[in-house]
């Protein structure tokens, strides 16, 4: 039978600057975005004409809805309508490691592998330009998680230009218990803040290009994390305990709750997630590192 398997990794946005939100109630963003090395796998096999099945294991899978509404079928019907492909039918299965709800985009991963992986398996012949398309159709964060690296974001975070980027980026991840909804986090930001010019600091860029890993860590910047914060008090506490713990920056990822912390050193990032693993608030502890590539078969057996 054939197969194509795809690897996608996750996100931390390094900066996250938020406008006011436009008349669809959408937010213009300016971020930059770093692909890390917590992966989910998407499997992708032939199913009988108009059949998209999926299902989930691993991290947070029972949490996932498996319908049409899961953004994986919708990237598979939509690459359907694209190419007019009327006879496709996709059985796909998602092993997760990107915690679900927790602000390093894994639906939106998923997505993107699903979108690689049936462009394969079905044979749709779509260059990588075209499938970047399908994926701002599908969400913000799906362009970023189809091109991996470490890239600017702007409009809605979903047209995205590559950065140079040096060095070595360690990073630990506190998983919290239970997640936060990113609308519920962006309407929080709506009561509550002020914004301020949606741009990303010229001396973030320079660090990055100049492989300052330390450099970086002192300018995270999310102007999601008082929202989230809010939402879930015990954020502080977490991001104070990495910090002193010693790690080069601490951030909320995305909407959060996962709490992101960079060392510039394998053995102070060690210690880091020694330190937030034996905390009650943290739910799990993952280390990675970053930047890692988007969404690619590792995979591909036509049978
Ligand atoms: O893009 P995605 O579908 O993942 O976004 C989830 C939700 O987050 C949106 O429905 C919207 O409420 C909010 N969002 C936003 N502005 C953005 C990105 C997401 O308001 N730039």
């Amino acid at each position: 039978m054939a197969e194509v398997r795809v690897q996608v990794p996750g996100k931390v946005n390094l900066a996250l600057a938020v406008g006011p939100p436009d008349e669809r109630g959408y937010h213009p963003l300016a971020t930059v975005f770093q692909a890390v090395s917590v992966t989910d796998e998407l499997v992708a096999q032939p199913a009988p004409p108009g059949q998209m099945w999926l299902n989930f294991s691993g991290e947070g899978a029972s949490f996932l809805p498996t319908d049409e509404t899961n953004l994986v079928t919708r990237a598979a019907r939509l690459l359907v309508k694209t190419c007019g492909l009327r006879d496709a039918g996709a059985e796909m299965h998602v092993t997760k490691q990107i915690p679900v709800a927790g602000g390093m985009a894994g639906g939106s991963a998923d997505a993107a592998a699903a979108l690689v992986a049936l462009n394969e398996l079905w044979q749709a012949g779509l260059g990588r330009a075209e499938l970047a398309e399908l994926a701002a159709q599908l969400g913000a964060d799906v362009p970023f998680l189809l091109h991996g690296g470490t890239a600017i974001g702007t409009r809605y975070g979903d047209v995205i230009e590559p950065i140079p980027c040096a060095g070595q980026y360690h990073w630990t991840l506190a998983i919290s218990h239970g997640g936060l909804s990113t609308p519920a986090v962006f309407r929080r930001f709506d009561a509550t803040a002020t914004p301020g010019p949606v741009q990303v600091a010229p001396e973030l860029l320079t660090a990055l290009a100049e492989g300052d890993v330390a450099g970086v860590g002192a300018l995270l910047s999310n102007d999601l994390e008082a929202p989230a914060k809010t939402l879930k008090p015990e954020l502080k506490q977490v991001l104070r305990l990495g910090r002193g713990a010693g790690a080069d920056g601490a951030v909320v990822s995305g909407s959060g709750p996962t709490c992101a912390f960079l060392s510039a050193e394998p053995a102070q990032a060690e210690l880091v997630a020694e330190r937030l693993a034996a905390s009650p608030l943290v739910r799990s502890v993952v280390q990675a590192h970053g930047p890692v590539p988007g969404a690619q078969v590792v995979e591909v057996n036509h049978g």
